[in-house]
């Protein structure tokens, strides 16, 4: 295994370098997915998968926990921190118009009735999440981990989130079409 840091929007690898690529939970964060997204069809050669999974969080659902608090974490998170909340459900769309074929979008919900068992999903939900990630406001972090705990204490906590998993081929052009039917 080769790692290597650098920019998805700009990657320095020539075109058609591998045989498939796979990007989880990264297009959700980029300022420009679909140049992301380019960029990953060009360094995979035709014929080859291009795999993108990402969060929907505009589809969390919360439950146990008083609406008004859920709805201000939510509010908070889908206009102050993330930069697009809504990117597993596009995965598919982005696909098309990047000229993708063979193209499969399936989303997998994960459903937790344990707070203590969100944290790699959801960590707004661990307390021991750190306040530097911005992820919980700092004006309801007190009340919002009292109110988790307290529907833990009940058992009557629930959260589940959709996590897209879009794949596709990169297409051939035509002079790989013809190189391969030699
Ligand atoms: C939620 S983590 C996912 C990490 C890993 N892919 C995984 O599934 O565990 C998001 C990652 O996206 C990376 N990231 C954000 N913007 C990026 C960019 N423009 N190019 C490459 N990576 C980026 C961050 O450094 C971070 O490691």
């Amino acid at each position: 295994m080769h790692y290597v840091e650098g920019d998805v929007a700009a990657l320095d690898f020539p075109d058609s370098s591998f045989d498939g690529v796979r990007c989880e939970r990264v297009l959700q964060h980029v300022t420009d997915p679909d140049r992301a997204i380019a960029e990953l069809v060009r360094v995979t050669r035709p014929g080859g998968r291009v795999c993108l999974i990402d969060t929907d969080w505009e589809s969390m659902a919360v439950d146990g926990l008083p609406e008004e608090l859920v709805a201000a974490l939510k509010g908070h998170l889908y206009n102050q921190v993330l930069c697009h909340p809504s990117m597993g459900r596009t995965l598919r769309r982005r696909l098309v118009r990047a000229g993708a074929t063979e193209i499969e979008a399936t989303p997998v919900t994960c459903c937790f009735a344990d707070p203590g068992a969100t944290t790699s999903v959801l960590p707004m939900f661990d307390a021991r999440i750190s306040a530097a990630t911005g992820m919980i406001p700092d004006g309801i972090r007190g009340e919002w981990f009292a109110a988790v705990d307290t529907a833990a204490a009940r058992n009557e906590f629930l959260a589940t989130l959709t996590i897209w998993v879009a794949t596709g081929r990169r297409s051939y052009t035509p002079s790989h079409a013809a190189e391969e039917s030699l």
